[in-house]
Parts: structure tokens; sequence; C-alpha cells
């Protein structure tokens, strides 16, 4: 595999929440190595590290220690600043908690991340539109979150994380709570995205869900197991 290949490379990461004199050592030694246009599935227990993970592998946290790679660029040499470009020009994150602006319609939230890129109104709605057309949204993009369902509110999260058209998308429990159908929906996106080239690296407690991606890793005592190893199963 050349080095090309690799979009994103994590050597003995290690995350650790201190509260005082108490560490929670979350991440310990973590190696995790993703391949251009590949989408990987993350499982593990309440608790485990998983957003944690995410969190750094998304530059929104600073792993404590490690090296971690993101297309090539070595992150830990970075400051807040080049930190946040980089995120901005490559990541797009889909995150149950990363919610859409209450009382403002499908459109603007989709459009916001672009005003940090300094793009113009008027190119930032008509990019917000084509997103929003791209999970099949459009007809409802006048409408505010409190209009819309769970299934519509992600696929709008989903149209907003793309609109900066990342390399990479990091996606935490997108099912989360979604009925059946609205479950479909969003693996139905989540499967032409993959099969567009784009890379996914996705959490989920789901069984079905996970078995959407290339690969399935567990979490567990801070550190990423193959699903189908024996030591993943302890
Ligand atoms: N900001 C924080 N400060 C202290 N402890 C935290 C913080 N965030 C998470 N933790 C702890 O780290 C562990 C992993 O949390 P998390 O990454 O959210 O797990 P998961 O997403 O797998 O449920 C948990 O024990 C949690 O209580
Ligand atoms: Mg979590």
């Amino acid at each position: 595999m050349s080095a090309d290949d690799v979009i994103l490379e994590a050597r003995g990461i290690e995350r650790t929440y201190r509260r005082g004199e108490f560490a929670v050592p979350v991440l310990r030694d973590l190696d995790l190595e993703v391949k251009r246009g590949e989408w990987v599935a993350c499982t593990g227990r309440s608790g485990s590290g998983k957003s944690t993970l995410l969190n750094v592998l998304g530059l929104l946290d600073s792993a404590d220690a490690g090296t971690y790679l993101l297309a090539g660029h070595d992150v830990s040499v970075l400051d807040d600043t080049g930190r946040a470009k980089l995120r901005n020009r490559l990541l797009g994150f889909v995150f149950q908690l990363h919610n859409l602006l209450p009382r403002t319609s499908a459109l603007e939230n989709v459009a916001t991340p672009l005003v940090y890129r300094g793009v113009g109104r008027a190119e930032r709605l008509r990019r917000a539109e084509a997103a929003l057309e791209a999970v099949g949204m459009a007809d409802r993009a006048d409408h505010d979150p409190g209009e819309l369902s769970g299934g519509q509110m992600q696929r709008v999260a989903i149209a907003r994380a793309l609109i900066g058209d990342p390399e990479v998308l990091l996606v935490d429990e997108p099912t989360g709570n979604l009925d059946l159908t609205a479950t479909r929906e969003v693996l139905d996106i989540l499967d032409r995205l993959h099969a567009e080239g784009r890379t996914i690296l996705m959490i989920t407690h789901e069984e079905d869900v996970a078995g959407h991606a290339d690969r399935r890793l567990v979490l567990r005592d801070g550190r990423l197991h193959d699903h189908d190893s024996a030591e993943a199963h302890v």
C-alpha cells in the first residue's frame, strides 16, 4: 500500500481526562489506519471512549501523546488555527449532539459552515440547495428543525457536513434515535457517499448499521481491535 492510500494514520494515541487528582485514561496506545475511500465502523460499550476518539481524530480535542497524520499532515505540530483550517478543509461531522441551529431554516443550517470559508451569501445558498437536494430534502429547505422528523434532521445534518466537500466524514451514532425507515434513508445516503469515494469513519452501537462498513473495529480497553478477532469479544 502506498502512503497516498492512507488518509488517516494514528499511532500510540493516549487521551486521559483529569479531574482534580483523578485521572481517567480513555485512549491507551491506540493505533488506527484508514485508507482513502474506506468505510470503517467502530463499535464499543458505552463509556469505552468512542466519542473521545472521534473528537481527537476530528481535531476537536488533542491527544496527550502519540502521532496523528491526517492526509499526510502531522497534526501535533499545528496550532489551533492550523488545526481549524485542516478540519474545515478535510473533515465533515455528523455528530449526534452536533445539533442543528433552532429556529433556523434547513437551508441556512446547511449553508452556515461556508460563512467560515468566506463564501458569499448567494453562493452559500446555491450550494446549500444542492446539498439538500443530494439528501432528498430540497422540498424542506425553508423548514426549521422543529418542523422536521428525526430522520429529516439527520439528513439535513449530513447535508451540512457535506457542504464543504470533505474527504473524510466522521459520524457518531448516525441512526441513534431513528426508526427503521429513517435508518434506511440515512444508510442509503452513507452507502452512496461511500460509493462516490468518500472516506467514512462511523461510530455505532447497531450491528446492522456497522454491517454496511468495509471494516469493523471494536474499541475496548482504550484500543481498537478487529471485530472478528477473538480478543474483540473478550
Ligand atoms: N470531558 C470529560 N471529562 C472527564 N471525563 C470524560 C469527559 N468526556 C468523557 N469522559 C469519560 O471518558 C470515558 C469515555 O467517554 P466517551 O468517549 O464519551 O465514551 P463513548 O462515546 O464510548 O460512550 C467515559 O468514562 C466518560 O465518563
Ligand atoms: Mg459517545
